[in-house]
């Protein structure tokens, strides 16, 4: 069975408390079992992280590279602003393998700091603005166009 990792970046840990007007009611419980269910009925094992730490996040990406994993992740708000992170996303698509960039919101539609993203010039795809239905998204994109 594949392996896909699903990285989630500083503030998604409080999901359902944070901005429900924004990101919804789901919590990050929620979050993943919606993902590891949907992963199990597309045949990839998807393992959800979240952590609020950048060094983490880059660490991660490193196993996916070492580990042959895709990746699907929301970078948060290091979206905008880490080249730690876009460096280490470039190690993922550089070696041969997807990451898929998604959001909860739609940045484009925010604040004018959300409407850039250092991590998207190097991700296969992004996927935003489709509340948590933005994972799903992501991962029949890396089912279905394998
Ligand atoms: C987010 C959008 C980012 O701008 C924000 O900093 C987040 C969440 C989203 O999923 O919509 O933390 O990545």
């Amino acid at each position: 069975m594949a392996s896909v990792l699903v990285l989630n970046g500083p503030n998604l840990g409080r999901l359902g408390i944070r901005e429900p007007d924004v990101y919804g009611s789901a919590t990050f419980d929620d979050l993943r079992q919606m993902v590891t269910d949907w992963a199990g009925a597309l045949g990839l094992e998807a393992e959800v992280r979240q952590s609020d730490d950048e060094t983490d996040l880059v660490r991660w990406l490193h196993e996916a590279v070492d580990a042959g994993s895709d990746v699907v992740i929301n970078p948060a708000a290091f979206t905008h602003y880490s080249y730690a992170l876009r460096d280490a996303a470039a190690m993922v698509t550089k070696g041969g393998l997807r990451l898929i960039e998604v959001h909860i919101s739609n940045p484009y539609a925010r604040e004018e700091f959300r409407h850039h993203s250092v991590i998207g010039g190097v991700a296969t795809g992004t996927i935003a603005g489709f509340g948590i239905d933005s994972y799903r998204l992501a991962l029949v994109a890396l089912c279905e166009r394998n």
